[in-house]
């Protein structure tokens, strides 16, 4: 991220924002409400052109990565899901579409913990178990760098603890290079 700056109309989202995220850790992105936080994401994937400034994933804008889908996980706090199809449905729509097998889905459900309510219609669906379907979508290409806006939302208490463990493991695999995650201040500790 190089002194990246985001307007809209009279609006300042973000103000000239510099950092990077190191390779094998978990950088939290904190921030109160209207802190820039999702747009900072939602420029990083290439989703909104930024108003100056740059946005680098390993060097490369994300419309230059050469497997993006495969690179780069995101979990975004709007993405939805169509309430009549089950969770299991729309991993297969994502997997198609990277060209990942039937069996990365049943993995990825498994790994975020959403095997048990896979199969019903994602209208019927709580906050944490949504997030959780989001997560396994993000974890389908085994991407080098994951990025997660507000994963814990929706979470309960263990939820929390279980997310905790899941994204430090990650991090600490070979495989996933950055894991970057937004988080709300709330005062608490929020991980
Ligand atoms: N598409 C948009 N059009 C106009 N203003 C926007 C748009 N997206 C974001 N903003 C504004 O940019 C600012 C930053 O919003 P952003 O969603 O990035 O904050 P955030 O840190 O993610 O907040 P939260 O913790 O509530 O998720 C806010 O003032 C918001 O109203
Ligand atoms: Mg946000």
């Amino acid at each position: 991220m190089h002194r990246l700056t985001k307007r809209f109309g009279q609006v300042t989202a973000v103000s000239g924002l510099t950092f990077e995220s190191a390779p094998g850790v978990v950088t939290g992105f904190l921030g109160p409400n209207g802190a820039g936080k999702t747009t900072t994401m939602r420029v990083i994937l290439g989703l909104i052109a930024p108003s100056s400034g740059s946005a680098r994933i390993g060097g490369r804008r994300y419309a230059e990565l050469p497997h993006p889908a495969g690179t780069v996980g995101a979990v975004l706090d709007h993405a939805g899901f169509h309430p009549a199809r089950t969770g299991r449905d729309h991993l297969r729509v994502y997997a198609r579409m990277g060209g990942y097998p039937d069996s990365r889905v049943t993995e990825v459900l498994d790994l975020a913990g959403a095997t048990a309510y896979a199969d019903r219609r994602a209208r019927g669906l709580s906050t944490g178990m949504r997030q959780r379907l989001k997560l396994a979508t993000a974890l389908l290409g085994d991407p080098a760098v994951l990025l997660l806006d507000e994963p814990a939302n929706g979470l309960d208490p263990a939820g929390i603890a279980w997310l905790r463990g899941l994204l430090r493991e990650l991090a600490g695999q070979a495989g996933l290079e950055r894991l970057f995650l937004s988080l709300t201040a709330t005062g608490g500790d929020p991980r």
